[in-house]
C-alpha cells in the first residue's frame, strides 16, 4: 500500500494577555534582567492570570483558531491529542475536556506527558494514526499554564517559564509534503534533574508537601542544560544524516525554546546559520510543550510549500527528539 503522509494544514494559537517582564521579577526574587537576557533569552513571560482559566481553556482557543483556518468543523475530528505537564486535573485527561468544549464529539481524545518533548511526540502519534490510515483528522495540540507550578521565591526557576498553548491540524496529504521523519529518544530520569516532587501517586498532596513547596519544579539547571545542549544538537543532526539533508537543504530549525544558549549550539552543530532559527523565547519563555507549535504559528506566514523543516525537542523525562516535516501550505 502507498504511504499515506499527515500534513499540517493549520496552525492556532494562544497566549494570555498579562505579561511578566524581567523587571517584575527583579521585585519578587533577588535577580536582575541583564542576568535573565544574557544566561536565558529570556525578557518576558505571558501569564494567564484568571484562576478559573487553565490549560483545557489556553488548548481550546488554539485549536479552534486552526480549525477555523482550515474551514473544519469540530465534528470531523478523529482524534485530539494534548501534550501538557499541567494538566487541568490529574484525570480526566485535558484532551477530553478540550474535546468537550471544541464539541468534537466524533473524537476521542487523550494527553501525552513528556514535558518540554510533549508536541513533538504528539505530533509523531498523531501523524501515525493518519499514515496507519485509522484516522484522516488529528488536532495536537501543546499547551502549559506553567504558572500554576512555578515556585515565585525560587529563582533558578521562575524566570524561565511561560503560559501558552499552540496547534496544528493533521490531515492526509495529497502530495510529498507532511510529516516525513521522526526520531525520539528517553532516558529515565532517576536522579530527579527535572521534576515536580509531590502531587502523584508516590507524595500525595498534604499539609508537609504544600509547606515544603513540593508542588513545584525542580531542575537541576546545570545538568539538565549540558543534556539538553547535546541531545537537541545530536538529535538533530542524526534527522539530517538520516534523511540526508544538508544545511542548505533545511529551511528552518524550529527548536524548544529553553535557552537561547541551547539553541544556539542546536544550530552551530547543524552547520545553520541564525538567519534559518525560530527563536521567540525573548517574548514568552519557556512554554514547554507549547514552544514549538507558537514558533510555527509565529513564522507560517513566511514559510513556503515544500520548506524543509528541523522540529527538535528536550525536555524533563528525560525525553528529546526531532522531526522532520515537509512544509504543505
Ligand atoms: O525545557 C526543559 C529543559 N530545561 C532546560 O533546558 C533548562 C536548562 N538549564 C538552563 O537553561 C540553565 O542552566 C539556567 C538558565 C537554568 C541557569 O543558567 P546557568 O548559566 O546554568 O547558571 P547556573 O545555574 O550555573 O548559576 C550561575 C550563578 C549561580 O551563582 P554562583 O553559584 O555562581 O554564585 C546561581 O546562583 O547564577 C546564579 N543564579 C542567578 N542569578 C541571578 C541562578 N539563577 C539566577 C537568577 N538571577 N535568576
Amino acid at each position: 500500500m502507498e504511504v499515506q503522509r499527515a500534513k499540517i494544514s493549520a496552525v492556532g494559537h494562544f497566549l494570555p494577555e498579562d505579561r511578566l517582564t524581567n523587571f517584575d521579577l527583579e521585585k519578587l526574587v533577588e535577580t536582575n534582567d541583564e542576568w535573565i537576557r544574557t544566561r536565558t533569552g529570556i525578557s518576558e513571560r505571558r501569564i494567564l492570570k484568571d484562576p478559573d482559566k487553565a490549560t483545557s481553556y489556553m488548548a481550546t482557543k488554539a485549536a479552534q483558531e486552526a480549525l477555523d483556518a482550515a474551514g473544519v468543523s469540530a465534528e470531523e475530528i478523529d482524534i485530539v491529542i494534548v501534550a501538557t505537564v499541567t494538566p487541568d486535573y490529574m484525570f480526566p485527561a485535558t484532551a477530553c475536556l478540550v474535546q468537550e468544549k471544541l464539541g468534537a464529539k466524533n473524537a476521542f481524545a487523550f494527553d501525552i506527558s513528556a514535558a518540554c518533548s510533549g508536541f513533538i511526540y504528539a505530533l509523531t502519534t498523531g501523524a501515525s494514526f493518519i499514515q496507519g490510515r485509522t484516522a484522516n483528522k488529528v488536532l495536537v495540540i501543546g499547551a502549559d499554564k506553567m504558572s500554576s507550578i512555578l515556585d515565585y521565591t525560587d529563582r533558578t526557576t521562575c524566570i524561565l517559564f511561560g503560559d501558552g498553548a499552540g496547534a496544528v491540524l493533521l490531515e492526509a496529504s495529497e502530495d510529498e509534503t507532511g510529516v516525513i521523519d521522526s526520531i525520539h529518544y528517553t532516558e529515565g530520569d532517576v536522579n530527579c534533574g527535572l521534576y515536580q516532587p509531590a502531587g502523584g501517586s508516590l507524595r500525595p498532596a498534604t499539609h508537609e508537601t504544600v509547606d515544603a513547596r513540593m508542588h513545584s519544579i525542580r531542575q537541576d539547571g546545570r545538568a539538565v542544560f549540558k543534556k539538553a545542549t547535546m541531545g537537541m544538537a545530536d538529535v538533530s543532526s542524526e534527522i539530517m544524516k538520516k534523511n540526508n539533508l544538508t544545511a542548505d537543504d533545511v529551511a528552518w530549525l524550529v527548536p524548544h525554546q529553553a535557552n537561547l544558549r541551547i539553541i544556539d549550539a542546536t544550530a552551530n552543530r547543524m552547520g545553520i546559520s541564525s538567519e534559518k532559527v525560530m527563536i521567540n523565547i525573548g517574548r514568552y519563555g519557556n512554554t514547554t510543550a507549547a514552544t514549538i507549535p507558537l514558533c510555527l504559528y509565529d513564522w507560517k506566514d513566511q514559510l513556503n510549500k515544500g520548506d524543509n523543516l528541523v522540529l527538535a525537542a528536550f525536555g524533563g523525562g528525560f525525553t528529546w527528539g526531532a522531526v522532520y516535516v515537509k512544509w504543505s501550505l
